[in-house]
């Protein structure tokens, strides 16, 4: 598919992205759009190199793929001068190769941050009550009347919620656990973010002004003690060397039997055949997965959990995120196709 055929810059998008303001921008500023509609989901390295062709100016791709050396070469060769992720998480780009092709490279964050949030606090909710398990019995006809033993969960209200890697999303997650179900709240942060430590201070002062419980919080000085304490656990952490299988066999054994375990950031931050052991041995542990290790595999055996609820990678799917993630993707290309700093730079 080919917009404004005759633009000066040739911007090519590896998947048809969200809405069409991004296109018109990019049109707007003279670039020729070139939009992939290959039927498989995941691109490979060689359909991406015969995208880029011989001219290409900048290209907008997507988190399933490898951005390495070979795609940056080619992009270079091509005259290319810019790659935007149409995500926040970049760890299939290799920034260093972008940077020895001089290849400015863009991400999307926030636009995406409370929609991610919210996917969180879902599962959260889901694990906690057991719906998806409810759901399927609903739907197998097993209902039978209602009885004080049908589907018992959770009550979040006064238990502890540990959030780990507290920058923009693990934040707004824990905002909205703390406020919408006044748990209390244990967080450990890498990067000593400042962000949770004004609002709860904040929040516990409202609190109090209006006669209410207040809730706790602390900032842990180690990962465990978050995994120790806490009765909910949401990981939001960026994927990297130095947090690959953070949550491992030895992890999961110190956390409660009852503790709930969210994963909305990347699969490989948990070691997911541990946890499908894991949650074989202990039933009353839950987990909700939005990620997973080699997507869009799951490990064997969790898709038999009755106490895991698995979503496809969609916790920024909404359509407003969407499409403000493309249209911050398309910025970021032009941005530098246009000799103007790049839009979100993760480098910087
Ligand atoms: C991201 O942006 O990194 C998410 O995983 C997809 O929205």
């Amino acid at each position: 598919e080919v917009y404004n055929p005759n633009g000066k810059y040739r911007v090519v998008s590896t998947k048809p992205m969200p809405g069409t303001r991004w296109i018109n921008l990019l049109i707007d500023q003279g670039c020729r759009v070139e939009i992939c509609h290959l039927k498989k989901t995941i691109l490979s390295v060689e359909d991406i190199v015969d995208l880029i062709g011989d001219k290409c100016d900048g290209v907008i791709g997507q988190l399933t793929e490898d951005w390495g050396e070979t795609l940056f070469s080619a992009l270079s060769k091509a005259g290319g001068k810019a790659f935007s992720n149409m995500a926040v998480g970049y760890n299939n780009v290799d920034v260093e190769a972008a940077n020895k092709y001089n290849i400015a490279v863009g991400n999307t964050p926030g636009v995406l941050t409370e929609t991610t949030a919210e996917l969180a606090a879902s599962l959260s909710l889901a694990a906690a009550r057991r719906i998806v398990e409810a759901d399927g019995f609903m739907r197998a006809g097993l209902y039978e009347g209602w009885l004080p033993h049908l589907f018992v969960g959770n009550l979040l209200k006064g238990q502890t919620v540990g959030v780990i890697g507290a920058g923009r999303i693990g934040s707004a997650y824990a905002r909205m656990m703390v406020e919408g179900f006044k748990m209390n709240l244990i967080y450990y942060d890498l990067y000593q973010s400042t962000r949770l430590e004004k609002f709860v201070t904040a929040y516990g002062q409202f609190l109090k002004a209006n006669g209410e419980q207040p809730v706790t919080w602390k900032r842990a000085s180690s990962m465990e003690e978050v995994l120790r304490e806490a009765d909910l656990i949401s990981l939001h952490p960026v994927l990297d060397k130095t947090t690959y299988h953070l949550v491992n066999k030895e992890r999961l054994a110190i956390m409660k039997k009852e503790a709930i375990l969210v994963n909305c950031s990347r699969g490989p931050v948990i070691d997911e055949a541990a946890l499908v052991d894991h949650l074989r041995e202990n039933p009353m542990f839950r987990v909700g997965l939005d990620v997973f290790e080699e997507e869009p595999f799951m490990k064997p055996g969790l898709a038999d959990m009755k106490n895991a609820v698995v979503v496809p990678h969609i916790a920024s799917a909404s359509k407003w995120t969407r499409e403000g993630m493309a249209t911050l993707a398309a910025l970021n290309v032009l941005g530098r196709i246009k000799g103007y700093p790049i839009w979100n730079d993760p480098n910087r």
